[in-house]
This record gives structure tokens, sequence and C-alpha cells, in this order.
């Protein structure tokens, strides 16, 4: 009889997703709180000999993969892979896989959250009743911008974009889109959405919605530069990663009244944002939950565990983000 290969997660997950596992493998999971130390990740895989892991949040490297000698396969419980070292899971022909198809919608809802927030100001609004100022209805008591009819930014029309898109239908937004690639027009008519330059969507947009994944030609994408060219106006929604942001250059455009507000849920460092962010009133702050919902994570984990479990029989799980370990396609 083989033995059932041995799996780690990184994560406390749902139950759920544990005995999915279970039925194919022998399971143990992080319960700590946080991102598992690299470290303790490292040395679990070394002593108890790994041969999968599901993973959020641990950096993939190349002194990971060094410790890990029996790893097979990785699967990814997020969509982000930019804390992975491709070129060297590739290397020791370890397939790797994301989540997509899992969170798309969830941080959409989210980007939105924010739009609305920063917008209406619902969060400055919570924080005047709690201290009490509402002492009497007054006619421009904390005036926000609407949303309605707006135009909307969206930078990166992948499934998340999309997914604010068909959000911002529901607001009547005239949509602009700058992406790597024209999607096909048959996308952009059922999104209602107009390809433009980077600069035209920067120049008219209201609110500006970051949805690129980080890589070095995304890395610092919006600087004090591309700030300049919106409109004082504008706001700025980040929920895709940090980094490609200049952050320092935005809380001086918060500050100077050269841009509205902004929403963040992802930041340069965190779980440290720029202490200049801290106390402006026009920024709404998240602490990285764009994907936050139980249901949400349960899929993410549920997906991961799929895509695993493919790549230990020695398939190709459906996620893959290196097909080249499996030499030519012939599909
Ligand atoms: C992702 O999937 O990359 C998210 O940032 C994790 O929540």
């Amino acid at each position: 009889m083989t033995s059932k290969p041995r799996v780690f997660v990184t994560a406390p997950v749902n139950p759920s997703v544990l005995d999915f596992l279970r039925a194919r493998c022998e399971v143990q999971n992080y319960d700590g709180e946080g991102i598992m130390p690299s470290s303790e990740l490292a040395q679990i895989c070394h002593e108890r000999e790994i041969e999968g892991l599901v993973l959020i949040g641990v950096p993939v490297t190349a002194e990971l993969l060094e410790e890990a000698k029996k790893l097979r396969a990785i699967a990814l419980m997020s969509v982000g892979y930019d804390n992975v070292d491709l070129p060297a899971c590739t290397a020791r022909r370890i397939p790797i896989s994301n989540s997509r198809g899992s969170l798309e919608e969830t941080t959409a809802d989210l980007a939105f959250a924010l739009i609305l927030a920063v917008a209406r100001r619902v969060v400055e609004a919570d924080r005047f009743m709690r201290e009490g100022q509402w002492t009497r209805w007054r006619w421009n008591t904390l005036w926000g911008a609407d949303v309605y009819g707006k135009t909307l930014g969206i930078i990166g029309m992948g499934n998340i974009g999309q997914a604010v898109a068909r959000r911002a239908h529901g607001f009547s937004m005239r949509i602009l889109y700058s992406n790597l690639q024209r999607v096909a027009e048959s996308v952009e008519r059922g999104l209602g959405a107009e390809y433009a330059t980077r600069e035209t969507l920067l120049r008219e947009s209201d609110f500006v919605s970051l949805h690129v994944p980080l890589t070095p030609q995304t890395e610092r994408m919006i600087t004090a530069r591309e700030i300049s060219l919106m409109k004082p106006s504008a706001f700025l929604i980040n929920t895709a990663r940090g980094r490609v942001v200049d952050e320092e250059a935005l809380v001086q455009a918060l500050k100077a009244g050269r841009l509205a507000g902004a929403g963040l849920d992802v930041f340069e460092r965190e779980p440290r944002p720029h202490p200049g962010l801290l106390p402006l009133e026009n920024v709404v702050l998240l602490p990285h939950i764009g994907s936050g919902t139980e249901e949400c994570r349960t899929r993410m984990a549920m997906v991961a565990a799929r895509n695993l479990l493919a790549a230990l029989d020695g398939g190709r799980p459906p996620n893959i983000l290196n097909p080249e370990v499996f030499g030519p396609d012939r599909s």
C-alpha cells in the first residue's frame, strides 16, 4: 500500500478544506497568527518531508525550495504571485498554481465599497456620529461627491477589473480602461467600457481604480507625475498591490489637495501604511481584506486544494502558473 502524500497548509483554513485534502493526503496546517514565518515553513518542509504545499503570503524562494527536498507541488491560495520565485519552481520542475476564479467578485465588491466610502465620506461620518458631533441637521453636513454618472477609470482589465466594471453599470458610470492588451471588442461592448491610453484615463476619470498584478512593469506605475494628470476632484482606489503606487507622492498630493481622496486596501510596506496617511480625513484605509469573507476564503482554499491534488497525481493543475514544467502543451 502506498503512503499518502504529506501536505502542509500555511493558514488556518476552513475545516471542510482540510477534510477534503485528508481524504487523499496526510495534512497538517499552521494555526498561528498572521503570515507563517518563512524559516518555520522551511524547517517543517525539511523535517516532515513535505510533498505538497497549500500556501498564502509566505514568499516562495530558492532558499525555501532548497530546504524542501521532497516538495512536488505548490498551490497558492491567492491570485497574486509577486512573492514567488517562478523560475526557481520551474527549475525544480515543481508545478505551482494560483487561486484565480475564486476571489474576483469579492475583491470587486471591496473596490466598490472603497469608491462609495471615500466619495460619500462614510467612515468620516461614522466617526462624526461616535464623537457626538451631530448636534443639529445642517444643509451642508459632510457633503461628499456623487458616484452615480461619474467616470470610472479601471487600470488593469483582468477578471477583477471586469467585475468592477459590471458593478459600475448599476451606477450609470462612464467606464474607461487601460490594459496591457485591449480586451476583445465583444467584452468591451458587454462591459460598456472604452479603451483609453493611461494618460487619457488619468485626465478624465473621477475615480481611478487599480487592478494590475505587481510586476517590474507595474511597480510604481502611479507616481507624482501620474497623480498630477488626475483631476483635483478625483479619487484613487487601490485594491491591487501597494507597491504599484508611490505612497509618499500620494500622501503629498492628498495633503496639498491635488487629489480629493483615496481608498486603500494595500500598502507599500504592509502591515505599516505610510504614517502620513493616518491623520488624513480624505482617505479610507483597510488592512488588505479584498478577499476577506468567509465564503471567499473557503473558495480560495478549495481551489488551491483541488489544484494541489491534481499536481500530486501527476496531472496539470487547472490554474498552473508554470506550464513549462509539463513540457510542450499538446492539448
Ligand atoms: C491575492 O489573492 O493576491 C490577495 O491579495 C490575497 O488576499
